[in-house]
């Protein structure tokens, strides 16, 4: 026996060869067409432009204060706050192009974005990442964080080195600041550099972290609707073709994005992702109209993505909210309040065997989910009965099915 046994091919397979010959059409027909992509890379997140503008003055502050490495001192340590996509990852990777330019002294700089998975989870994993950037593998578990500082301070040796840390915020939540202070307070001459986009980050710090580790500060504003319009033109002429894209399209991708707190990455995204509905229709000009389509697809994305990314008890709380707006007039306007969904939550738990999250923190809870956008809330008098707070879900019909879609799936 060869253990070979024959089978007749079941008669879908028919229909399987019709299948075949769309997608090969498919295909075939997007070869075929001429894209409206010059070069879509430009319009990725990690493309870093050959020209950074509306950025001078940040540029000369921050370009000012690393200087000195040049000469062989050590940068005062320096945070840089601003909203999303305001800019502040592509210039200090601009800067740091700029530097590698200028001269190849002693001194070192270490680009980490600590939101990158396995990378700040932990002090062991931080510690290696760090020795990785001198050339020194560290198998991912067994040795003492003790003896990763001891290698780490002995690759630096005397260097001046700068390490930039963006997303700082993540890598304090996730193994706190005592890393941070051992690595400042250290003898060796490491500069600090952290990004983030928490304004008041520094405030959560050990005083004693904070005074050694914030010595210069620098706060990116939004971009304007203006200033959007300006980097949306350049990076959208070496992206696209000429002649696909009019001015008032521009226009209105920059006021989208100035409306999403100035999101230089927003506009970006808004405009490749029109640029691909277009494309897909075999039209040869963005539209109005395929922007509109666009900025409803990236909504819609932000929000199942946010969800599916929330801890379970958050979640069970936005099932809460949703079952009881169903249970009501359905997905009308429903106001619901705080005290009803907290029950609703706790016969939730019940039913799942889990254990239930006090009162205080399913309202911190609700509110991050009005922080998101998810939902709204309002305090109401009850005269001498007190306040109430109501909650309103701030979703469109369909996204609310998705939403319930979402739910429904997930397993507690
Ligand atoms: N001044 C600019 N000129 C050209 N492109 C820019 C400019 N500012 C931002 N961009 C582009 O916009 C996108 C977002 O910028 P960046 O990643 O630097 O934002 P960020 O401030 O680091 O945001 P986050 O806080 O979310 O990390 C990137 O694709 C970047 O190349
Ligand atoms: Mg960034």
């Amino acid at each position: 026996m060869t253990g070979l046994v024959s089978f007749e091919l079941p008669s879908e397979t028919m229909a399987d060869k019709t299948v075949d010959n769309k997608i090969q059409e498919i295909f075939s027909n997007y070869l075929s067409k001429q894209s409206l992509f010059k070069n879509r890379e430009v319009l990725s997140t990690n493309f870093l432009p050959n020209i950074i503008i509306h950025r001078d003055s940040e540029i000369q502050t921050v370009s000012s204060i690393i200087a000195p490495i040049l000469k062989g001192y050590k940068p005062s340590n320096l945070f840089i706050y601003g909203g999303i996509g305001c800019g502040k990852t592509v210039t200090i990777k601009y800067i740091l192009e700029q530097l590698s330019k200028i001269s190849n002294g002693n001194y070192k700089t270490v680009y980490i974005n600590c939101k990158m998975k396995k990378v700040s989870d932990t002090e062991y994993r931080i510690l290696s990442q760090l020795l990785k950037e001198f050339g020194l593998l560290v198998p991912e578990t067994g040795i003492s964080t003790n003896i990763l500082y001891k290698k780490f301070f002995e690759c630096v040796d005397g260097q001046n080195i700068i390490i930039i840390f963006d997303e700082i915020d993540a890598l304090v939540n996730k193994i706190g600041d005592e890393f941070l202070y051992n690595i400042s307070r250290s003898e060796q001459n490491i500069s600090i550099i952290g990004i983030t986009n928490n304004i008041s980050f520094a405030d959560r710090l050990d005083p004693r972290v904070k005074s050694s580790l914030v010595e210069e500060e620098i706060i990116f504003k939004p971009y304007n609707a203006q200033q959007l319009k300006d980097i949306i033109t350049l990076r959208t002429a070496e992206a696209f073709d000429e002649d696909c894209l009019d001015e008032s399209v521009i226009n209105k991708c920059a006021a989208l994005a100035a409306q999403e707190h100035g999101d230089a990455r927003r506009a970006l995204e808004l405009i490749r992702v029109a640029g691909e509905i277009t494309e897909r229709l075999g039209e040869t000009r963005i539209k109005e109209e395929h922007l509109d389509v666009a900025n409803d697809r990236i909504n819609t994305d932000k929000i199942v993505e946010t969800i599916k990314s929330q801890p379970r008890h958050s979640q069970m709380v936005l099932e809460s909210i949703m079952s009881l707006k169903k249970a009501s007039k359905g997905w009308q306007d429903t106001r619901i309040l705080t005290g009803e969904i907290y029950r609703q939550y706790n016969n939730l738990c019940e039913k799942n065997t889990i254990k239930s999250l006090t009162q205080r923190r399913v309202c911190d809870l609700i509110n991050e989910y009005e922080n998101i956008g998810i939902i709204n809330t309002r305090t109401a008098s009850r005269g001498r009965h007190g306040k109430i707070r109501e909650v309103v879900l701030n979703i469109e019909d369909d996204m609310l099915k998705k939403i319930d879609n979402i739910l429904t799936k997930v397993a507690y």
